[in-house]
């Protein structure tokens, strides 16, 4: 099926959809995104998304190119357009086109660009296996906070890892886990605590992070936001990984070492049932 994009306010067939080879996006990475879940024909967690969506923008100078109520109905027309029950919304914002300069402009028309892909979310056949990971050294940019399109070395590193028969890496910097190549990294201990770097300008703030915290801390799961190390990590009695696209997915290997006998926690799994129990009833 050819999908129907949106392209600086107009609807297209994707294959029509054009930008300028100028795009500040496409030359510099100056763009920022973001990618939102739906389910059923609904948004998860929107307003979490559209609130980081503003603050990445504006870290990097620019303002939303819509009102926020355009930008809730853009959501919603995509989905209706596009026919998704299930899948994900992907949007970016660049700067917009002006002559290759290191040095970019006031007064520039910003890209706006957005397109679905349907995808089995709920079903990925992973859940039930869960993911085998590898490390590498984090040499990402020092302002992962900001949900920039400068994704470079993290598809370099995951492309690696599917080359070794790994599902993701993660990142690893100053002897701490960072976080996995498009996911947060979370690990729960021997006596039931979900331990989770603290947030800072070396991690994305996850929206779907601080939905599992919140979700664990009201079902009793006590929570530590801390560093950890692979070491930890590796005698942890579970690890998952959180992100829109994966919602909260087991991880049973990291460098060749299985955690605990190397099949989904039962807290992971508690985990996302309580997540999508939560989540979607509260899907837009
Ligand atoms: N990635 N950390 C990084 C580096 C990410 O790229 C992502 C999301 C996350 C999780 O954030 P959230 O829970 O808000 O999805 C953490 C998206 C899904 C992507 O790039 O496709």
């Amino acid at each position: 099926m050819t999908r129907i994009v949106h392209l600086n306010g107009q609807w297209l067939p994707e294959t029509e959809a054009r930008i300028s080879i100028f795009d500040r996006g496409f030359l510099f990475a100056d763009a920022i995104y973001e990618v939102t879940a739906v389910i059923g024909g609904k948004l998860v967690d929107y307003a979490a998304h559209a609130a980081r969506l503003k603050r990445s923008l504006h870290e990097i100078g620019l303002g939303l190119p819509c009102a926020e109520e355009q930008m809730l109905a853009l959501h919603r027309e995509i989905v209706v357009r596009n026919d998704l029950k299930e899948g994900l919304i992907y949007l970016q914002i660049s700067r917009g086109a002006e002559d290759r300069d290191f040095i970019y402009h006031d007064g520039l028309a910003p890209t706006f660009v957005m397109f679905t892909q349907a995808r089995n979310v709920l079903g990925n056949p992973r859940i039930e296996r869960g993911l085998k990971v590898v490390t590498a050294p984090d040499r990402r940019w020092s302002r992962r906070d900001i949900k920039t399109t400068q994704l470079l070395y993290p598809s370099l590193v995951k492309t690696a890892a599917h080359g070794q028969g790994a599902d993701d890496v993660f990142l690893v910097e100053d002897g701490l886990i960072t976080e996995a190549s498009g996911a947060n990294v979370h690990i729960i201990d021997r006596s039931g605590t979900l331990i989770t770097r603290a947030l800072s300008q070396a991690i994305l703030p996850g929206i779907t992070r601080a939905s599992v915290l919140e979700i664990a801390r009201a079902g009793g799961i006590p929570v530590e936001e801390r560093g950890f190390s692979v070491a930890e990590a590796q005698a942890a009695a579970e690890c998952f990984l959180s992100s829109a696209t994966s919602f909260v997915m087991p991880v049973v290997e990291i460098d060749g070492q299985p955690i605990s006998d190397g099949a989904p926690g039962p807290l992971t799994r508690r985990l996302r049932a309580l997540y999508l129990e939560d989540r979607l009833a509260a899907a837009i």
